[in-house]
């Protein structure tokens, strides 16, 4: 039965075209560099199975591919088609010798059976789950084996009041309305900036992973908590 949200969905698809370059263009490449920062703290063991969800365009994937090497096996899911293909058109440019695999699916309920994994990323997704938050991090623990990691990189909040009374005053405007005339989407620029706004701080989130099982939960916030990565482990 699918659970991820139809509207959500539509949404991420009819913005494929612009995604990347607005990323880029609205952190001024920030996201580029929170995605090289969480990967580079990922210890991989050789021929790492590694799953990526909410995927995406396949950034944090492509990034897993430069440092873990062409033994590693990686797999992207995501349940918007359109970013799929993208992932896989760029992932064929730019890594044309490491097998990924891009699959539509939802976070919230996996087709891989238990233990598949030795890691499990999602890269700017959690915070369009909500109500499933729940679901989604009790399918990561599923399909990853004991001792595996859980790799949570999120648009956070930022510490110092000025910073963050700054910071949503750029989200709700720069971000809704250049963003959304440049995508020619308004709404889902509106989203976007609504979703970072709303979305529960670093404390609240790794509660949430403890709660679902993950031992050894930690996070370590990116310039001044405007993102965060957490990282917990699976028991055995
Ligand atoms: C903000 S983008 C992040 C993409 C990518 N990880 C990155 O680093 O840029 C969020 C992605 O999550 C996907 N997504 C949102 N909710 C989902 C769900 N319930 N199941 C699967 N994919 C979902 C969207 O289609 C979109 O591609």
């Amino acid at each position: 039965m699918p659970r991820g949200n139809p509207k959500l969905q539509r949404m991420f698809s009819n913005i494929t075209p612009h995604y990347d370059f607005l990323n880029h263009f609205l952190s001024a490449g920030l996201d580029i560099t929170w995605r090289k920062r969480a990967v580079g703290t990922m210890a991989l063991p050789a021929g790492a199975r590694v799953l990526d969800l909410c995927t995406g365009t396949g950034d944090l994937l492509l990034e897993v591919a430069r440092r873990a090497g062409a033994r590693a096996r990686l797999v992207g899911a995501d349940f918007a088609q359109p970013m799929l293909l993208e992932a896989l058109r760029k992932t064929r440019r730019k890594a044309p010798r490491q097998p990924m695999l891009f699959l539509s699916a939802e976070s919230e309920n996996l087709p891989f059976p238990d233990l598949s994994f030795d890691a499990v990323t999602i890269a700017f997704g959690v915070r369009n789950l909500w109500s499933t938050l729940d679901l989604c991090l009790k399918e990561m623990a599923r399909v990853l084996r004991p001792g595996g990691r859980v790799y949570i990189l999120e648009m956070s909040r930022p510490r110092l009041p000025w910073l963050r009374r700054l910071y949503n005053l750029y989200l709700r405007t720069v971000v809704t309305y250049v963003g959304g005339a440049l995508a020619r989407d308004r709404p889902a620029y509106r989203y976007l900036a609504q979703s970072i706004i709303r979305f529960m701080g670093p404390d609240e989130l790794r509660a949430r992973m403890l709660q679902a099982g993950f031992h050894e939960v930690s996070y370590r916030l990116y310039e001044w908590g405007i993102a965060a990565l957490h990282v917990g482990t699976k028991g055995a």
